[in-house]
């Protein structure tokens, strides 16, 4: 595929969540006071792209009128891909702690869709339901487009930059940001590094939004203005370009004449977004204890069931740890939600060792974890001074439904065969004359 469409000047960005935005690359191309004119600007075609039902409520409403070259359907029909993700399909049933390390960059040419590795999934492929867990690494810019029908991703890249082409515009998305792309959005990602390696959270249910915050007030955790989308953007290019959907699990593709980037305006609030993890304004303690980590969470998916999510996503970052007569890390526990972590850079201050930049972990519904051992004892034996966690970012999602690793995931080298053992041989420190 030939060239991406490159912005005018550097990237400029929309701000803010949700908001109903507009954006033209030609001026006038955005039509006035209706949506469907008999004739749109420049012999424009107008297109609806819906990321809800029509009639749910006003506030769950997500919809973008796009103003392009050629309708998106115009293209021939789409044919199973001879490769498939591998290994998608569920494993073994476990209730085991699971831990990987980081997978390799490939050393064979691929693309972030050829570097998909799914690793677990809260319900099978051809149902859409729940999440499924991505993980990716790719040495490659991709030159397809590309879309999801079964969900909308949110991508975590932990090395390497993004730059993402979408029908919308252009976003460029780095270790410590992440990038929300709406169910059935084209896109490509090009790889202004080289390599690029992360996590991709496919959300089947509800689009993600921000959490309510209750008594925090109407401030914190992550601020709207800071979610960021991208301007109008067009090519007008008539050469072939593979088109790749995912639908119910499997890639399916086609050959379009045409660039599918090529909407020259558009309006709406179903729209990609990018956002800097280094702008969550951190709450926590000043007393004592530590609130649950629920208060770290950046955008959820709520489910039908009130405060039960679909999914959390929650990050661990640099913090000030003031807390008094309190175990400081993590504390021990057994939640009936589902726990996927993964680690962008530092350590998390859970795990002494083990945890790699890149790695993962599955905790699921009631199985018992928590800090490690020698953790345990550094942080018993602290003194509690003011301290800051720095050089670290961590994150969760964490979903009511038990993710199901795949048969890939349970099949992977960087599966550790070991990792019950950070808990093992803990010390009983019970001692019945003291109090
Ligand atoms: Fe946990």
């Amino acid at each position: 595929m030939p060239a991406s469409p490159t912005p005018p000047s550097a990237l400029t960005y929309l701000s803010g969540f949700g908001n109903q935005f507009s954006s033209e690359a030609l001026p006038g191309a955005l039509p006035v006071g209706r949506n469907s004119p008999q004739r749109p600007p420049y012999g424009l075609y107008a297109e609806q792209f819906s990321g809800s039902a029509f009639t749910v409520p006003r506030s769950e409403a997500r919809r973008t009128w796009l103003y392009r070259l050629q309708p998106a359907a115009n293209h021939p029909r789409f044919e199973r891909l001879q490769r498939q993700l591998p290994g998608r399909e569920p494993g073994v049933i476990t209730p085991n702690r699971l831990r990987w390390d980081p997978l390799e960059i490939p050393a064979q040419p691929c693309d972030l869709i050829d570097g998909l590795l799914p690793l677990a999934a809260t319900h099978a492929s051809d149902q859409a339901e729940g999440v499924s867990v991505y993980l990716y690494a790719a040495n490659r810019s991709m030159q397809r487009a590309f879309f999801s029908a079964d969900g909308e991703w949110l991508v975590v890249p932990q090395q390497g930059r993004l730059r993402v082409i979408t029908e919308l515009g252009v976003l460029e998305v780095e270790p410590q940001e992440i990038l929300v792309l709406p169910r059935g959005l084209k896109f490509k990602v090009e790889l202004p590094d080289t390599i690029a390696r992360g996590y991709i959270c496919e959300n089947h249910a509800g689009s993600l939004r921000l959490p309510d915050l209750g008594p925090i007030g109407s401030n914190g955790l992550a601020n709207p203005r800071d979610f960021l989308s991208p301007v109008a953007c067009f090519e007008d290019l008539r050469q072939p370009c593979q088109l790749v959907q995912k639908f119910l699990g499997e890639l399916w593709a086609t050959e379009l004449p045409h660039s599918p980037f090529d909407v020259v305006a558009w309006h709406g609030n179903n729209v990609p977004c990018k956002y800097d993890l280094r702008h969550f304004n951190t709450l926590g303690t000043v007393s004592f204890d530590h609130p649950d980590p629920s208060i770290f969470t950046v955008l959820t998916s709520p489910s039908p069931d009130p405060g039960v999510a679909t999914v959390d996503f929650v990050i661990f970052p640099p913090r000030w740890m003031v807390a008094e007569n309190t175990f400081r890390p993590p504390w021990f526990h057994r939640n009936v939600m589902n726990e996927f972590m993964g680690l962008i850079t530092g350590a998390y201050d859970a795990k002494a060792s083990g945890f790699s930049p890149g790695g993962a972990s599955l905790h699921s519904c009631m199985s018992a974890h928590g800090p490690d051992d020698s953790t345990v004892q550094l942080a018993t034996e602290a003194e509690l001074r003011p301290q800051k966690i720095e050089q670290t970012m961590a994150f969760m999602f964490e979903t009511r439904y038990v993710l199901r690793p795949s048969r890939a995931a349970l099949a992977l080298p960087q599966l550790q065969n070991d990792y019950d053992s950070c808990w093992a041989g803990m010390a009983t420190r019970f001692d019945g004359n003291q109090p």
